[in-house]
């Protein structure tokens, strides 16, 4: 069988190619190395020092026996290039990572909100109609994200993609199903919901199979490939802006920082470790749509917790300082969270869950590589508007330098 992993060299690309390798799959990475590029951009590295794609890929050869290809292919603006390597390759399936995934990122500057939505919709777009043109009936799982959702829904358990709903007709009562309505909560989380109207178009009118993983946020940072060599290793955001919320608790512990809660800590968020987030897209891969049926949607979450609760959990651990900060983001103090994952649970997926063990592996990689941590990289910056800007000024902390309020707000 063989796949193409878009977006390849990235925090869940790089361990799904090695994992979906390690099963077996003809495995191919296709990436333009641009997050690479926008650690450049922001003076920031990887907390574990990432090797390059060739040296990765050399070392998965020696350790594995098996081959990964490489190809550099900008998705969204080289579109002869995706047809012809489709054709070329004639993949079973294609994995979709390829987008700018940050959403603090993407609202940095007006520039950075037009950057996200030309990379993330073009991507998407380019490929939806690059495997139409290739005339070849590959199975597309892109990775969502639980954030299409929003975060304000009022005890409802979240389906999985879709809502039944009740509308009046003339001859009385009717029951469909719709897309669950999108409530994005940033312009990164607004490309997600417009993949999935480009995703429900080409599945009805090409009957392209089509399988979309509405991910949780994502903690760990090793699986049992990126393990098995120094040079394997996968990369590790705890910045500002890249760095998600648990690992960046699990870092700011290990070397001292106070954990850095936004606002009350009373939002609800879903969570997936990196090891799950391998599994399930290979179950996904393993259990495609057929011709004809609609998106399949499934939740790519295990557990839904508290962030301050996250981070007590990490302070009774660790013995680490907790500090509420104002909340950059424009969302709401509380909330609750209850999400529905049955399919993948069905498909004979076993959660790993917050356990003590796997936090304590984060924190010896976070303290095997404090010395490569800056520490004035950790604050959030990145204010969803001028209210929220000024309140973060207020507080001391310094917001974006280079963007006039005019521009985030
Ligand atoms: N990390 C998380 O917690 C999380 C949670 C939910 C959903 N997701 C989704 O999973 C996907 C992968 O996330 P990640 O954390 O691995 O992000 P990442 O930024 O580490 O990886 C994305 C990769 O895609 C590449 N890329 C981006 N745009 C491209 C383009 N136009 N052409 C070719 N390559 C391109 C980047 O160079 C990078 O290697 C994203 O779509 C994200 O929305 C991630």
């Amino acid at each position: 069988m063989r796949v193409l992993v878009l977006g390849g060299d990235g925090f869940c690309g790089w361990p799904t190619a090695l994992h979906l390798s390690a099963s077996g799959w003809d495995v191919t990475v296709v990436d333009n190395l641009s997050r690479r590029n926008i650690d450049n951009e922001l003076e920031i590295q990887s907390l574990t020092p990432i090797r390059t794609m060739g040296e990765r890929i050399r070392a998965w050869k020696e350790i594995s026996g098996r081959e990964i290809g490489f190809v550099n292919l900008t998705l969204g603006q080289e579109f002869e290039r995706l047809v012809a390597l489709i054709r070329d390759l004639a993949p079973d399936s294609v994995v979709h990572f390829a987008e700018q995934r940050a959403a603090p990122y993407s609202m940095k500057s007006a520039r950075h909100k037009l950057y996200t939505v030309d990379n993330n919709i073009n991507a998407t777009h380019h490929l939806l109609a690059a495997i139409v043109e290739s005339g070849l009936d590959v199975h597309l799982a892109h990775l969502g994200t639980m954030g299409v959702y929003g975060y304000g829904t009022a005890g409802l358990r979240i389906p999985e993609g879709y809502l039944k709903v009740t509308v009046d007709t003339d001859n009385g009562p009717s029951e469909q199903e719709i897309l669950f309505p999108p409530n994005p909560g940033s312009i990164y989380h607004m490309t997600k919901t417009q993949d999935a109207l480009l995703f429900q178009f080409y599945a009805r009118n090409d009957s392209l199979r089509i399988t979309d993983l509405h991910q949780g946020i994502v903690w760990g940072a090793q699986t049992a490939e990126t393990r098995l060599d120094e040079r394997l290793i996968n990369r590790f955001d705890y910045d500002g802006d890249y760095g998600t919320v648990l690992n960046r608790f699990l870092m700011q512990a290990a070397v001292g920082y106070p954990l850095t809660v936004h606002g009350t800590g009373g939002q609800m968020r879903a969570f997936i470790h990196i090891q799950d987030t391998v599994r399930c897209v290979e179950l996904a891969l393993k259990n495609p749509p057929r011709r004809g049926e609609r998106v399949k949607i499934l939740n790519q979450m295990t557990e839904s917790r508290r962030v301050r609760d996250l981070a007590q959990m990490v302070a009774d651990m660790t013995g680490a300082e907790v500090r509420n900060l104002p909340n950059p983001r424009q969302e709401a103090d509380e909330n609750e969270l209850i999400v529905a994952n049955d399919q993948f649970r069905q498909l004979g997926l076993k959660p790993i869950t917050l356990a003590e063990g796997l936090m304590q592996d984060v924190t010896e990689i976070a303290r095997r590589y404090a010395d490569r941590a800056d520490l004035s990289r950790v604050p959030c910056v990145s204010a969803w508007n001028q209210c929220r800007a000024e309140a973060l000024e207020t507080s001391g902390t310094v917001t974006e330098p280079s963007h006039p309020a005019s521009l985030r707000a």
